[in-house]
């Protein structure tokens, strides 16, 4: 595990920004799951500022971890912030953008998704494997759209599930556990005080930390990177930068 401590959320969206680049390098095709919710609002706006001319987005092919059963036109939708921050400022052919299709009914759109992804990407024992998973983490210890009330959704045998948000019971369609673990590299995307108590439960397994979905990432490829604002490592019993 890879923590990258920075001091605020500018410094985390440009050095998040760089790395997300240099993984593209000498790559024809690149498969990344983004992830959704506000965090990466800025990073996509920094990847859009200091790098829209300096990548050949032709190459890159954008897909989603999760996404809110809702319209594309709707504020919640993670496929239209990333619009507003990325995608309307970047020149990326418009197939290589694989939404979830939020306003379709949440099982079928499940399974329509996984069939793209056991399609689209290459495979490990069965499961799609991205090049790159993308996650944020909720104060609760979420991640992708996999809550503690429903973590039994991570094992699910279907590479795609559908999930409803503990609090508003919106629903969402997110990809399981096991695409997240199969990725050639996962990183996490997480700022802000809110998310301290659960970073240093699931950085540091303390105990009860397993209630967190967050807690089951841990990729075959033993890459993964944590990429933090000192707010939400603060808790951690040692900062290694
Ligand atoms: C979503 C996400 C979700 C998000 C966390 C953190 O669609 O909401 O993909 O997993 O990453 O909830 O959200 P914030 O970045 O808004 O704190």
């Amino acid at each position: 595990m890879d923590l990258k401590i920075y001091k605020d959320k500018q410094e985390v969206a440009e050095q998040f920004s760089s790395y997300f680049v240099d993984q593209l390098k000498d790559k024809d095709a690149f498969h990344v799951a983004l992830s959704g919710g506000s965090t990466p609002k800025i990073v996509f706006d920094v990847l859009a500022d200091n790098f829209a001319d300096k990548v050949d987005w032709s190459n890159v092919h954008f897909y989603w971890g999760d996404e809110r059963c809702v319209p594309p036109s709707d504020d919640e939708s993670n496929y239209k912030m990333t619009v507003e921050h990325l995608f309307s400022k970047i020149e990326v052919p418009k197939e290589n953008i694989n939404r979830i299709l939020g306003e379709k009914n949440p099982v079928n759109e499940a399974m329509r998704y996984a069939n793209l992804l056991e399609i689209d990407l290459d495979r490990v024992e069965k499961t799609p494997q991205f090049d790159l998973v993308i996650l944020g983490m909720g104060d609760d210890g979420h991640t992708a759209s996999i809550f503690p009330h429903e973590i039994e959704l991570w094992d699910s045998q279907d590479h795609c599930v559908v999930a409803t948000h503990p609090d508003s019971g919106q629903k969402r369609v997110s990809i399981n556990g096991k695409v997240i673990n199969a990725a050639k590299e996962v990183a996490f995307l997480v700022t802000g005080a809110s998310k301290a108590e659960k970073v240093k439960a699931v950085v540091e397994k303390t105990e009860g930390s397993d209630a967190y979905p967050a807690s089951l990432v841990n990729p075959s490829s033993g890459n993964l990177v944590w990429f933090l604002d000192k707010e939400a490592a603060a808790k951690l019993n040692q900062n290694p930068s």
